[in-house]
């Protein structure tokens, strides 16, 4: 048995909101958390504080090895090599969506977004008083793809695209002609690039993950938005990096918005990630063949159900079309899962319209589990 899997009673006993939302017969497989514990690495590196209850102020140089550890770790994993120096520490991928947005567009402004696409891409665009403009991926048979004539037409009249790649819910990875259509017109018409790339170490084999800061036509106007927390299960130590393409894309960052607005990291968040990129890839690979197993057991199992699915390139995240399952009308998939079979889903609507009749379904768990999850939901079609 692989040495990260943890059982059910193991989850059910710990504090994460995960396991914590619902009651105990549900089996939750909503939220972006990983069952896993983590890799020994980062275990050693959070016990170094409360070995020694080191829980003190540190000091603004704290975030030097953190850039510098993102550097080398992007290098090595992704052919990308971000200056240190034009990095920013965040608490939270979804704080920098919100302070790029304040930093770079003006209130009515128009942002692109790819739907469906992560709630708070959404919330955040109309919490900040900007409006959505979507451009919805398009289903081709074979997988989602970029609409690049219904981008063009989006950006006639948009300041920022935020861009979710590898793509949460669909599990889409960019391919570099998507990326290169992107950053054209992204240049064309004069639009800033928010890339949310925090999926980036969950790629599967066959495909690759392409930084949108690699792309020569988008690097001056792309800020990047990634962390360590999705590929190493550390989503609660809430540390996160903003990477600004260009030095005046920083400039800007740290002018527009006020001193100490943002807080920073905690110490052990930093420490966490720091071991994260610098110690845990041999986890990260066995994490990633445990998974692929999972992915392949829920293609399987949906082809067979007729549930509407591609398989994700990248993430654990499995997006499901339920609309030709045979449920009773008046509830969503998700409602109707949660009631009938006691598991928590994700609701599709929440990823936008297109997200209507679809599940994202979380699959970053114990084969035990997932097959008990598979189980309940086909005990549940109809
Ligand atoms: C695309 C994407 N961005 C951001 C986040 C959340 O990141 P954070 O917890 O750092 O705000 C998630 C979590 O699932 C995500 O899928």
């Amino acid at each position: 048995m692989e040495r990260f899997l943890l059982g059910a009673d193991q989850l059910r006993a710990r504090g994460g909101g995960k396991w914590k939302k619902h009651p105990p017969e549900v089996i939750p497989a909503f939220v972006a958390d990983m069952d896993f514990k983590v890799a020994p690495g980062v275990q050693d590196a959070l016990m170094m504080f409360t070995d020694t209850q080191d829980y003190g102020y540190g000091q603004v140089t704290d975030t030097i090895p953190l850039f510098e550890a993102f550097s080398t770790w992007m290098a090595r994993r992704h052919h990308w090599q971000p200056d240190p120096t034009l990095s920013h520490a965040n608490t939270s991928v979804v704080q920098g969506l919100v302070a790029t947005l304040l930093a770079f567009s003006e209130p009515g402004d128009s942002i692109i977004a790819q739907t469906p696409i992560y709630p708070p891409f959404l919330l955040t665009i109309e919490g900040t008083g900007r409006r959505l403009v979507e451009n919805p991926l398009v289903d081709n048979g074979t997988r989602f793809v970029v609409d690049v004539e219904g981008l063009k037409r989006a950006a006639a009249q948009a300041s920022m695209i935020l861009l979710c790649n590898p793509h949460n819910p669909t599990g889409r990875v960019l391919d570099r002609a998507e990326l290169e259509a992107i950053a054209t017109i992204a240049a064309n018409h004069n639009l800033t690039i928010v890339a949310d790339e925090i999926h980036a170490d969950l790629v599967y084999p066959g495909a690759t993950h392409i930084p949108m800061e690699t792309i020569a036509a988008a690097a001056e106007r792309t800020v990047t938005l990634t962390s360590a927390t999705k590929g190493f299960n550390i989503a609660g130590l809430r540390t996160s990096i903003a990477h600004f393409g260009s030095p005046a894309l920083k400039d800007r960052f740290d002018k527009r918005l006020p001193l100490h607005l943002l807080g920073v990291p905690s110490r052990i968040g930093v420490a966490a990630t720091i071991a994260a990129w610098s110690e845990a890839e041999a986890w990260l690979n066995d994490v990633m063949r445990y998974l692929d197993h999972n992915r392949q057991r829920v293609t399987n199992w949906a082809a067979h159900a007729s549930l509407g699915h591609y398989p994700p390139e990248a993430t654990y995240l499995a997006w499901m079309d339920c609309r030709r399952l045979d449920l009773p009308e008046g509830a969503t998939p998700q409602q109707h899962f949660l009631e009938h079979a006691k598991v928590a889903l994700s609701e599709g609507l929440d990823f936008g319209e297109p997200g209507q009749g679809h599940v994202r379904l979380n699959f970053a768990t114990s084969a035990e589990i997932l097959e008990d999850i598979l189980g309940r939901l086909g005990g549940a079609f109809g």
